[in-house]
């Protein structure tokens, strides 16, 4: 029979896509019957040849064989809006190329590997279509490579371990790399590129970790179900965009959007999402004063319930996280968390009465489910614990899973597997329909999907301040903003002013937990501490926590390198304020910042700065807080000292 595929098909091809800027080369290759692609900066080789294609159970392998039918070009310059978040307007520009494949034998499958080619990076996914003898579908492996120089400098945390996110960054060659590691992985090549291998819109699939083959070559490592294959798949299936970020500095990387540009726009109406700051019933029983479960030292009663959102009035923050407030929390709250009961408060909790106080008050509530990764437990109450929380005028969900498996259809899986995957993103979607807005603790990795679901305004996904105390260091909030935060806000409970606190000693002066409110973007801002040490102890520097947005115009990196140093300056989405924030790790700096992005005219800055003394370990309290005229084309003189930092407001007169 007489084949249209066949006749135009091609056996060999090299073709080269170029950014539009014509920094960044990515070349396609199909040489007998394989593909592969590398790529280029300013001709300099990033990525050596890698290979590109997937195992799949009961059938061939999906690599070898491979003819192109048919290759499709287009360019892309467009901007759009965003909801909230570190930028309003994002340009989304590339080049693009499809290219259709067939086998040139065998049950003659097809697929579409479809490149898109920005200025600051490369993506790629594989598209399949159902076919009449392959529809459903089992992948054993994607094969898709990064071949790296194996002398470039990679930091990385380790993936499947109980933490699930919650490590220290480490700094190896990527010749080291050990084990798998999660993305967003950055590496910093010989030639001097910096880059970030990572994923976006993973949806439906095994998250993409990252490890060292025994070839040498440095390959995708899917997340594995209990069953051992990496994602059960009906086609049609895309995979999530396999995402290579790219820029010439660590500091430039921090603002690459690329991430965000390959998401969809939202389907939906969700001009109803507001982002906000929020107390919590919560750093009392971190600090031992409080309890989750109910007895005589219960954090979650009616009462201080109230007693918070009385503070929460007169401290002008607008949420207030109650956690510990249902039943479950009795005994080792890890282990019999199976039995968690999201509909049910505690005794001495009144849930309706909570919330009408609130509502009076003008106070959103953020609700709080644990599941301790229990998702059987949680899935057979989602629907009505989301209910009782909707019908209480309650619009925030605060969730976790600090299990260190999921259970799953009566098995152990890992939260980054498919099944969780489709777990959390069902969460996402269930919240959407009922006008609730998530904060996901112990989360599946920010791939960009709050493009297209703007209710999912932050997560956690990485060490935060619960792990100070001993298990933080200065230098980790340094690691976040070219790491962790390359995926999207993070919940990191910033703003602990009880930093010399016996059970919790904070490794952080007072100015440096200002200054997390501008380097780490989240948007649910947690205000942290206990009302009492904003209100009484330290009344002068929470005004900087009242005035900081959760929402920015627009996100301009300053300065830093990975590990040591961040300092970013944000513009309000709603004033012309500019606020700048800087951290250190365990070394003072002092940097002088040009003001050139403000506009014309004159500004008050206000600085909260740590004095020549302050010392993360034993002199954290010392903080100036000075006000000084200054315009456009000056430039601030700035200190942080060991384990500090800054925080700035830039008010127009
Ligand atoms: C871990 C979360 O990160 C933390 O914020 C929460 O308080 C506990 N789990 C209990 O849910």
């Amino acid at each position: 029979m007489f084949k249209w595929a066949s006749f135009f098909s091609k056996n060999e091809i090299e073709k080269d896509i170029i950014s539009p800027n014509k920094r960044v080369r990515c070349h396609f290759s199909l040489r007998s019957g394989h593909i592969s692609y590398a790529v280029f900066r300013d001709e300099k080789p990033i990525i050596k040849s890698s290979k590109l294609g997937f195992l799949i159970y009961g059938e061939e392998p999906l690599k070898e064989n491979l003819k192109l039918i048919r290759e499709q070009n287009k360019k892309v310059d467009e901007t759009f809006e965003t909801l909230w978040g570190e930028d309003r307007f994002i340009n989304n520009k590339y080049t693009e190329a499809a290219f259709y494949i067939t086998e040139s034998k065998g049950s003659r499958r097809i697929f579409t590997v479809r490149f898109r080619i920005f200025n600051d990076g490369v993506a790629f996914r594989y598209e399949i279509p159902p076919q009449p003898k392959f529809q459903r579908i089992t992948i054993k492996d994607e094969l898709t490579e990064f071949n790296l120089d194996l002398n470039s400098t990679a930091w990385q945390i380790p993936a499947y371990q109980p933490d699930r996110y919650e490590y220290n960054y480490k700094k190896c060659s990527v010749y080291d790399l050990e084990k798998s590691v999660h993305t967003p992985l950055t590496i910093k090549t010989p030639n001097g590129c910096y880059l970030s291998l990572h994923e976006a819109a993973l949806y439906n699939y095994g998250s993409m970790t990252i490890k060292l083959a025994e070839d040498k070559a440095l390959k995708t490592d899917i997340t594995p179900l209990s069953d051992g294959t990496k994602a059960h798949l009906l086609l049609p299936f895309q995979t999530p965009w396999r995402l290579i970020m790219l820029a010439d500095s660590a500091i430039e990387l921090t603002t690459n959007r690329i991430m965000l540009a390959l998401n969809e726009p939202p389907r939906y109406d969700f001009s109803w999402v507001k982002t906000l700051k929020f107390l919590g019933i919560w750093w009392a029983m971190y600090v031992g004063e409080w309890t989750w479960a109910p007895g005589s030292r219960h954090g979650a009663t009616t009462e201080h319930a109230k007693e918070y959102i009385d503070a929460a009035v007169r401290l002008g923050i607008a949420g207030l996280l109650i956690e510990g407030w249902n039943e479950g929390w009795g005994g080792d709250w890890l282990k019999n968390g199976i039995n968690n009961n999201f509909t049910t408060p505690a005794p001495d909790f009144n849930l309706e009465e909570v919330a009408r106080y609130a509502n009076a008050n003008n106070i959103e509530l953020i609700g709080h489910h644990e599941t301790v990764g229990f998702v059987d437990n949680y899935e057979k109450q989602i629907e009505s614990a989301y209910n009782l929380y909707a019908a209480n005028g309650i619009h925030y969900i605060k969730s976790g899973y600090a299990g260190s498996m999921m259970l799953i259809n009566g098995r152990k899986e890992y939260h980054h597997s498919q099944l969780g995957v489709n777990h959390y993103q069902r969460t996402v979607e269930l919240a959407a329909k009922k006008h609730i807005c998530l904060d996901i603790h112990e989360p599946i990795k920010g791939t960009g999907i709050e493009r297209t679901w703007p209710n999912l305004l932050s997560r956690e996904g990485a060490r935060g301040q619960e792990y100070e105390g001993g298990a933080l260091s200065p230098s980790h909030a340094c690691y976040l903003p070219y790491t962790r935060l390359l995926s999207g806000g993070m919940d990191y409970t910033s703003g602990i002013f009880d930093i010399d606190n016996a059970v919790k000693r904070l490794a952080t002066t007072l100015a440096r937990q200002l200054a997390y409110f501008v380097t780490i973007y989240s948007g649910m801002q947690m205000a942290a501490d206990r009302p009492y040490y904003y209100e009484e102890k330290h009344r002068d520097v929470f005004k900087f926590i009242y005035d900081v947005p959760t929402n920015f115009e627009k996100t301009i990196p300053l300065a830093g390198e990975i590990g040591e140093y961040y300092i970013v300056a944000r513009k309000d989405r709603d004033s012309s304020d500019w606020y700048i924030g800087g951290v250190t790790d365990e070394n003072a700096r002092r940097v002088n910042i040009n003001l050139d992005f403000l506009e014309h005219g004159t500004y008050v800055a206000e600085i909260y700065m740590d004095t020549d003394e302050a010392h993360y370990r034993d002199n954290p309290f010392s903080i100036t807080i000075t006000e000084k005229h200054i315009g456009k084309n000056e430039t601030l003189d700035l200190f942080m000292a060991p384990g500090g930092g800054f925080a700035i407001r830039l008010r127009q007169l």
